[in-house]
């Protein structure tokens, strides 16, 4: 089978590519770069032994991305390409509605256009809102609301799953696969791939490892002050190879021609920010510096995921636990403290 990877230079892109190269498939990657470098997938080919096509293409270009479905007979696409740090939506929404769903829409149309009708697509676990206590964990039928999602980035990719049922609603030749993250963190194993951010990062797992190699003082733990048993914020860690892994799972899935479907990825098992970074400092070999400051705005104090439905329909589980994440993150991060450009 060929896939079309759209971001596939990305953090979670670059994973899955090598997933799917080890299971067989034909690989294509469209990528603009804007978030990642080249290098990411000369890597991959290295660890796999096997080839990538490349495309430097927008997906808002097109007339560019039509090329590459001219050029291809794709039997399903991944879709990773888009923006997603949630502080900049907030700053910039034109730009984020503009790449994500103007985005989202250019690939949808060619999909069709070219009878490439099989997708999965990266949703997130934004999309639940405030969950209540009551609805942890959470399962794919929780209550949702575009209005308890408080950035353009969140609203994108609820935005983006409704694009995907009204497209299935008017045309049920479509199959797609939506995949709903939880906090994907932790790099592949060999240490040659993992999470390269430009500048600061936002999210706690590449803080706490760009603290860990020396390049910022110590974590701002964002908040201690919440309803959870030590106080800080909980959520559902995923190692980003268990995740990639949930791609090759939804592909398998698609080919059966499943129709629509969504599937939470995650452990179930939730983490506080104390216990990352005191497992991180496991991984390390010492003590990671860290600092209580205010609380995010609009951040939750608990999101975790009730997976059963991807284990019983899909067959997937998330087996790498909190200590394999942080050993793996760390082995990307010390040999590689300048990310790509080291
Ligand atoms: P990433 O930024 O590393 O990867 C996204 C890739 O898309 C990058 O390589 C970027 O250059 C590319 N891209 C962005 N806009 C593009 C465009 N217009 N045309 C072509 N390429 C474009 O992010 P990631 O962490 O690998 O996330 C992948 C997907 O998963 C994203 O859609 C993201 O929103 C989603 N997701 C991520 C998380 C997370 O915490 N990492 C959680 C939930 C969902
Ligand atoms: N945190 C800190 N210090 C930091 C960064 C984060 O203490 O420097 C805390 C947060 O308060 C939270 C936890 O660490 O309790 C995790 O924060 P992240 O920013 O790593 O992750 P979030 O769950 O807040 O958000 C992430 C992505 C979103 C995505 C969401 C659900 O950033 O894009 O997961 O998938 F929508």
């Amino acid at each position: 089978m060929h896939i079309l990877v759209t971001g596939g230079a990305g953090y979670i892109g670059s994973h899955t590519c090598l997933e799917l190269l080890n299971e067989g498939y034909e690989v294509t990657v469209v990528d603009n770069l804007s978030n990642s470098s080249q290098e990411s997938l000369e890597r991959v080919k290295k660890l796999s032994g096997k080839e990538i096509k490349f495309y430097k293409v927008d997906i808002l270009d097109k007339a560019e991305l039509e090329k590459v479905f001219k050029e291809n007979k794709f039997d399903a696409v991944i879709h990773f390409a888009g923006l997603k740090a949630v502080a900049e939506s907030v700053e910039k929404p034109i730009l984020y509605y503009q790449n994500n769903l103007s985005g989202t829409l250019v690939l949808l149309e060619l999909m069709k256009k070219y009878d490439s009708k099989n997708i999965i697509f990266s949703s997130s676990a934004t999309v639940y809102g405030f969950p209540k206590d009551e609805d942890l964990p959470l399962k794919e039928d929780a209550p949702r609301s575009l209005v308890e999602v408080t950035n353009p980035y969140g609203k994108s990719k609820f935005i983006i799953e409704e694009f995907i049922n009204d497209i299935y609603a008017s045309d049920n030749s479509w199959n797609a696969v939506i995949l709903r993250y939880f906090n994907p963190v932790g790099a592949h194993k060999s240490g040659e791939i993992g999470e390269d951010p430009n500048g600061i990062p936002n999210n706690l797992a590449p803080y706490v490892a760009q603290v860990a190699v020396g390049k910022l003082p110590y974590i701002k733990v964002t908040g201690n002050d919440y309803p959870t048993p030590d106080g800080t914020g909980v959520r559902d860690y995923i190692h980003v190879v268990d995740l990639a892994h949930g791609h090759v799972k939804a592909l398998k899935k698609i080919k059966e021609k499943s129709g629509l479907s969504v599937y939470n990825l995650g452990t179930g098992r939730p983490y506080s920010v104390l216990e990352v970074i005191a497992a991180f400092s496991k991984a390390v070999g010492r003590q990671i510096p860290y600092k209580f400051v205010a609380r995010r705005p609009g951040d939750l104090a608990a999101s975790y995921a009730d997976a059963g439905k991807a284990k019983e329909e899909l067959g997937w589980v998330a087996n790498r636990d909190i200590d394999e994440m942080c050993a793996d993150s760390w082995r990307w991060q010390s040999q590689n403290p300048n990310g790509f450009k080291s």
